[in-house]
């Protein structure tokens, strides 16, 4: 069956670019992101695995650990690796995951047969230190991700983790959020010392609490 937020997301033992790895105990306690491609040495992917790599300080910061997934075998993905390197003048040290008999790709729900029988489509999980599912996107092979929107959506995630707050449509980090229903107006004024914004009882904003 499908996984939908909430879940838990399914541990698997794996062999990848970084050594096999057993996912949970890869993760820790960092968030973390789980990514599918369609295949090896493809022109869209070789710009995604390109653009996460050059993210990496971006998504250390966060604390995030990324798993790149793809349905070729290993040796197929060291040279493709070298190549994303060269000419995305980067250096690829996540693991991507030699899915060859696709456990993980099954696992996850990331062949859509109807999209194609044997390739994975751009799946992406976001996964919380708690190994809940906290996103799941899914584009199709031609369309690369924003790897920015990916790291916009974990900082909503992670506001939303220890601040209690929501974030509103198009935020950016730096602009006010959102005060979640769950938290009362006058909780929220001891909560939020910045001060909240009433804008209707249940519209109520507050300055982005973790600057
Ligand atoms: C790609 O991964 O680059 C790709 C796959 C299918 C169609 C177009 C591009």
């Amino acid at each position: 069956m499908a996984l939908r937020l909430g879940d838990m997301a399914p541990n698997f033992k794996a062999q990848t670019t970084a050594g096999e790895i057993d996912f949970y105990e890869y993760l820790g306690n960092s968030w973390g992101i789980l990514f599918s491609h369609p295949a090896d040495y493809t022109p869209v992917c070789t710009t995604e695995l390109g653009k996460t790599a050059l993210l990496k300080d971006e998504f250390a910061k966060r604390n995030v650990k990324v798993v790149a997934v793809s349905v070729d075998p290993l040796d197929r993905h060291a040279g493709w690796v070298r190549d994303i390197n060269e000419t995305q003048n980067v250096e690829v040290d996540f693991p991507l995951v030699a899915d060859s008999d696709r456990n993980v790709a099954t696992l996850y729900d990331m062949i859509h047969p109807n999209a194609s029988a044997t390739a994975t489509v751009r799946s992406l999980f976001v996964i919380g230190p708690d190994k809940l599912v906290k996103l799941i996107i899914t584009y199709p092979a031609s369309t690369g991700r924003n790897f920015n929107e990916v790291l916009r959506v974990v900082d909503s995630l992670q506001l939303t983790a220890n601040h209690s707050v929501a974030t509103p449509a198009d935020w950016i980090h730096g602009e006010d959020v959102i005060v979640v229903p769950a938290v009362s107006t006058e909780d929220a004024l001891q909560k939020f010392p910045k001060g909240v914004k009433v804008v209707k009882p249940y519209l109520r904003y507050t300055p982005q609490p973790n600057l």
